[in-house]
């Protein structure tokens, strides 16, 4: 499916639509409706029981968007969190300089810098893209966050949280000091992150106001869990940097346990790559041909990296691979460079006296953008009709309720839809059309279950229900119909909780 089928859709069924659409929209920014959030909110469960579950001393805390000027200058964003852009002198189009070599097949062009990368666009001479002709301007910086004035006087300067990784960081000495004071030590954020984009576009994968689900895992690199070193045998999609930029395209399986023993990744690195390629593959359902971990190497990672793989998903409306995710091995750069911003002392001393500045681990995930996978990967045409295959737990409604004559039978339809709303089940009662419309409706919500009640239920309460993915009804007693309707098909993640 193309991406404006899919915005299409998404429009049609609340799902999600442009902000200020009244007004012709506002470049890269989007508002959920009733089905987008409902469906975003199960994805951030599914998430947070994922990955923040992985122990008892991993929590998230719910932070303010907005850093003080010191908390940004200390970080490093301020500096080196900015995009390269040129100008176009013949019509005034602002273009990223990256974008424009990459356009000319230049495969390193993200690690290009400074004066190597104006040296290679004055080599190729790229065109504008808009209007075709030029001169294009140097490259300059273009710093990427959204900076405001604080309070009435505007002596202060704000911003707009470039990661929500920077409020973890800000919490680490509070959570130290009212926890149990143990690494490892894990502090997450789900929420709103806000990038000035040159170029806001494809959509989901390009926004200026976007939900990021992060996780820092603050840790001794020397002394961690035994079970970071036991991942078992589990072998990775992985396209590495320097065949990539030999001109590879596809990744290839590596077992993580040999990447471990010749030394090329870490434990606790390949540990954190098994359990976020199960998380995509296993609980989000993505085929596994469909995702690969995408090495990036020195010149080529975020300024506070040490080892970086990025997630990507193959994404037809998009034309290939995008970043979905990515691990990051931020080493002790954060809580280093917070010590000093702050003048306060983030190193700790562990149960067992040793004396450190805690390394840190991001698992980080774009809540948006896999809205948009999900639905790439999981909308189908089958015939006439639009499936939407989500996995039960993700779908935002699961069961549908339908009066065969709402006249005649919506009295018990209601009577059932609140039993199922009290047991914990989300459920649209859906009266309008006939009930082919009805479940082809259903069918592209994702909704997994149709209960369809007709003169007989009056009679005896049995229903008759149609399941999405099969189309098979059968009929079935409220006893057999209340366990499958809260307990749509659990994601395989064992010890793992999961509201
Ligand atoms: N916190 C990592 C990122 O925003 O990419």
């Amino acid at each position: 499916m193309n991406s404006d089928e899919i915005l299409s859709i998404f429009k049609r069924r609340g799902v999600l639509w442009p902000t200020a659409e009244i007004y012709g929209g506002a470049q890269g920014l989007y508002d959920y409706g009733p089905m987008g959030s409902a469906l975003k909110r199960r994805l951030e469960d599914a998430w947070e029981a994922w990955f923040v579950g992985l122990s008892q001393n991993y929590h998230r805390i719910d932070a303010v968007e907005m850093l003080p000027e010191a908390v940004v200058r200390a970080s490093g964003h301020l500096d080196h969190f900015a995009d390269p852009l040129v100008t176009c002198g013949n019509c005034g189009t602002v273009i990223r300089a990256d974008e424009l070599l990459e356009a000319k097949g230049q495969k390193d062009a993200e690690a290009l810098k400074g004066d190597e990368l104006a040296a290679r666009l004055e080599q190729l001479h790229p065109p504008c893209p808009r209007c075709g002709k030029g001169p294009l301007g140097p490259p300059r910086a273009f710093n990427l966050m959204f900076g405001m004035e604080f309070g009435a006087l505007g002596k202060e300067k704000a911003y707009l949280r470039p990661e929500t990784a920077q409020s973890s960081y800000l919490a680490f000495s509070r959570m130290w000091n009212i926890g149990r004071k143990k690494l490892p030590m894990g502090i997450a954020v789900i929420g709103k992150a806000f990038r000035n984009e040159i170029a806001p576009r494809q959509t989901l994968f390009r926004m200026r106001v976007f939900t990021q689900a992060e996780l820092q895992i603050f840790f001794d690199p020397e002394d961690y869990p035994s079970e970071w070193k036991a991942f078992g045998e589990i072998s990775v999609p992985i396209l590495f940097a320097e065949k990539r930029l030999a001109g590879a395209v596809r990744p290839e399986e590596v077992s993580l346990r040999e990447l471990v023993e010749k030394g090329y990744l870490p434990p606790f690195y390949a540990f954190h790559m098994a359990h976020t390629y199960r998380f995509f593959r296993d609980v989000l359902g993505y085929p596994a041909e469909r995702i690969r971990f995408l090495e990036k190497n020195e010149r080529e990672r975020a300024f506070y990296n040490r080892i970086q793989f990025d997630v990507e998903a193959e994404l037809v409306s998009l034309g290939g691979f995008k970043e979905v995710g990515a691990i990051h091995y931020r080493g002790d750069y954060d809580l280093t460079k917070h010590s000093e911003g702050s003048k306060t002392d983030l190193s700790v001393t562990t149960e067992g006296g040793k004396h450190l500045t805690p390394h840190v681990l991001e698992l980080t995930f774009g809540v948006d953008r896999n809205v948009w996978a999900l639905s790439d990967i999981h909308l189908r045409k089958d015939g006439e009709r639009l499936v939407w295959s989500l996995p039960s737990y993700l779908a935002p409604v699961t069961v549908g309720v339908l009066p065969l004559i709402p006249k005649e039978h919506g009295v018990l339809a209601q009577e059932l839809a609140d039993a199922l709303r009290s047991a914990g089940v989300s459920v649209t009662l859906d009266e309008s059309g006939s009930v082919g419309r009805r479940y082809a409706r259903l069918d592209e919500m994702g909704t997994p279950l149709a209960v369809t009640i007709d003169g007989q239920s009056k009679q005896d309460r049995t229903f008759t229900i149609r399941e999405r993915e099969t189309k098979e009804q059968r009929r079935v007693g409220e006893t057999e119909l209340l366990p499958l309707a809260t307990k749509p098909a659990v994601p395989p993640w064992g010890c793992l909780a999961f509201r």
